[in-house]
């Protein structure tokens, strides 16, 4: 396939999805029937189960820290790196991944929509901020405390929530003219829309992954295959 150009005055947002960590070794939920991790997704990842099972909910993203932590960036998180590197302020990225294989890639524009792995925040949500916190905790009686004195919980959007820093996304994909979608299924709102957004602006939109996403007669042009093999060298600028 011949490279795309990217000229002087373009200006790229890039959405990523679980599929882009696949090759790093981190599971996605398409691979596993829906499960994430052998998890169903209300047992772990909502409100309601934080409230219900906050010991089940510490344990689930204990060992997401683990894993992330064992886990390396692999060739397209490089590859976007390098593509920020020479684009500058002409490049935004957009994750819905909790790990932190872009930033340790090297990459500094970027938003966690769906919040951070490496984080905790307050449980009943008193106006702290969100504190680092690459704890993996083997017990609820170790998980700390927010300056407040309520639990902290993971600084993760779950299910039913709303997510992290639209207003800036929302800006990002206003003033883009080519949107690239990396390894999501397309069945996660609102994210699912972005590529819907960025066409209404009059943007190119280009999904890569091995298979179609279910929103994929909104893209201009789909590169069917792994992130890792087609990312490096799909630009040319
Ligand atoms: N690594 C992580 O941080 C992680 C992992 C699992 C789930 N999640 C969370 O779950 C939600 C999942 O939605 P989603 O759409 O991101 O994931 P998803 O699991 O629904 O879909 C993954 C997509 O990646 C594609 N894919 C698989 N291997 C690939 C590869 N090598 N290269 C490119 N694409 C590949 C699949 O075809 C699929 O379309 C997200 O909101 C995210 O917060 C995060
Ligand atoms: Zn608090």
């Amino acid at each position: 396939m011949a490279p795309i150009p990217i000229s002087p005055t373009d200006r790229l947002f890039i959405l990523t999805g679980a599929g882009i960590s696949a090759e790093s070794g981190l599971p996605t939920f398409r691979a596993s029937d829906g499960l994430w991790a052998g998890h169903r997704i209300e047992d772990v990842c909502t409100p309601e189960a934080l409230d219900r099972n906050p010991a089940l909910v510490w344990q689930f993203y204990s060992e997401r820290r683990a894993s992330c932590h064992a886990a390396q960036p692999n060739p397209a998180h490089i590859a976007l790196a390098e593509l920020e590197s020479k684009l500058g302020d002409r490049f935004f990225l957009c994750t819905q991944n909790v790990d932190d294989l872009h930033e340790r890639a090297g990459s500094a524009r970027l938003v966690h929509m769906h919040g951070e792995l490496a984080k905790s925040r307050c449980s009943e949500e008193c106006g702290a901020a969100p504190v680092e916190d690459h704890a993996v905790y083997r017990t609820l009686d170790e998980v700390g405390r927010c300056v407040c004195g309520a639990r902290l919980r993971p600084h993760i959007v779950f299910f039913g929530e709303i997510p992290l820093d639209m207003d800036r996304i929302q800006r990002e994909i206003a003033r883009c003219t080519m949107m690239l979608v990396v390894g999501t299924s397309g069945s996660v709102y609102p994210a699912a829309n972005f590529v819907h957004w960025a066409r209404q602006g009059g943007a190119r939109t280009i999904y890569i992954g091995p298979e179609p996403p279910l929103n994929t007669a909104a893209f201009t042009q789909v590169v069917e295959g792994n992130a890792g093999t087609v990312l490096p060298g799909l630009f040319q600028i």
